[in-house]
């Protein structure tokens, strides 16, 4: 049997898998089966108020899972799907209260990446998945990283190679009227309004969190300090654990210290989205007591997109647990 087949044997018998998608691993079940959702949040040790994304094969789909569509998920939709962006939207009567925690909206979303799609298209339903790592640690972008979280309590992991985005999906409430984001990702609020030709709301970093968005929910074990560039080697160095890690771009400079442990995302914000959640996970295996980290890479700060995304995330690790 392939990995494939195995893996929806696996889920049309209620069980749980590794899925790989193009923002991070997902730990994906049977979006309609409440005892698979179930063993979902048994596994990750999630509270079960924490709604999830539903997972689609196709566009087409969003009739089915939401009670109305409004003309503007089906533009986004058609814009951005298959991609890193999740929709909320009033639920059908086909959605499990396990799925949303009871509330009356869901979370949708079809995923950009070949694994993910052709497992949704061969099981022929759609996939509740949070990201496939323990409840409050930083989200998996390697198959490997699934493995060394939830590897004894779920057998199958898809392979999909190391995640392309690296960080979550976009969240965008449509369910209020205006277009709101409620967890920023690599789709920006400058993309979304040149697609619906409106203002988004919330992409600031000071909109209202998603539900079950803990300030502490992308924490590695190290306390993580955000700094400025041009002060990061000088905070690393005057710090008194007996390891430090650096989390830095490619053009920070860094003298060869033997306790200093330094991480280098590349030189832009993709390429830093791509790798931050494993370098988090590198410093922290490599036993740093704390990460320096530059508060931007590649120089980007903009208020949107990737730029953003990275911020919030390492504002949350930052935050400490
Ligand atoms: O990129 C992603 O979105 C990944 C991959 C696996 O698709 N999934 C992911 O799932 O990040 P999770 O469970 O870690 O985060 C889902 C977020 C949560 O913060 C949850 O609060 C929000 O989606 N959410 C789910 N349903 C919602 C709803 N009905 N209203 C508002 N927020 C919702
Ligand atoms: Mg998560």
């Amino acid at each position: 049997m392939s990995e494939v087949a195995e893996a929806v044997s696996v889920l049309a018998a209620g069980g749980v898998i590794g899925l790989p998608t193009e923002t991070v691993y997902g730990l994906a079940a049977d979006g309609l089966n409440p005892a698979a959702v179930a063993r979902i949040f048994a596994i990750k040790g999630r509270p079960t108020a924490h709604p999830l994304i539903l997972h689609l094969a196709d566009a087409s789909e969003l009739d089915r899972y939401a009670r109305e569509v409004p003309e503007r998920a089906r533009r986004l939709a058609a814009a951005f799907w298959p991609g890193p962006l999740t929709l909320i939207l009033e639920r059908s009567a086909l959605v499990p209260d396990a799925v949303t925690g009871g509330r009356s909206t869901v979370a949708l979303r079809v995923p950009g990446h070949p694994v993910a799609l052709e497992v949704l298209r061969r099981f022929g339903g759609p996939l509740a998945a949070p990201s496939a790592n323990r409840f409050g640690s930083v989200s998996p972008t390697t198959r490997a990283h699934v493995l060394a979280d939830l590897g004894d309590d779920v057998p199958v992991v898809l392979e999909g190679g190391a995640c392309e985005v690296g960080l979550e999906s976009t969240i965008v409430d449509l369910s209020r009227g205006a277009p709101r984001i409620l967890r920023p990702g690599r789709v920006g609020s400058l993309d979304i309004e040149r697609v619906l030709g409106e203002a988004v709301l919330g992409d600031d970093g000071d909109g209202p969190a998603a539900p079950g968005t803990l300030e502490s929910h992308y924490a590695p074990r190290a306390r993580v300090v955000l700094c400025e560039a041009s002060e990061v080697v000088e905070r690393a160095r005057a710090s008194t654990e007996a390891k430090v890690g650096l989390l830095v771009d490619d053009a920070c400079q860094v003298p060869s210290e033997a306790r200093l442990v330094v991480r280098r995302v590349g030189g832009t914000a993709a390429s830093a989205a791509h790798e931050l959640y494993a370098a988090l996970r590198e410093l922290d295996e490599a036993g740093v007591g704390v990460i320096f980290a530059e508060h931007s890479f590649g120089g980007g700060r903009a208020r949107t997109g990737l730029d953003l995304a990275i911020e919030d995330r390492l504002q949350r690790a930052a935050a400490g647990r």
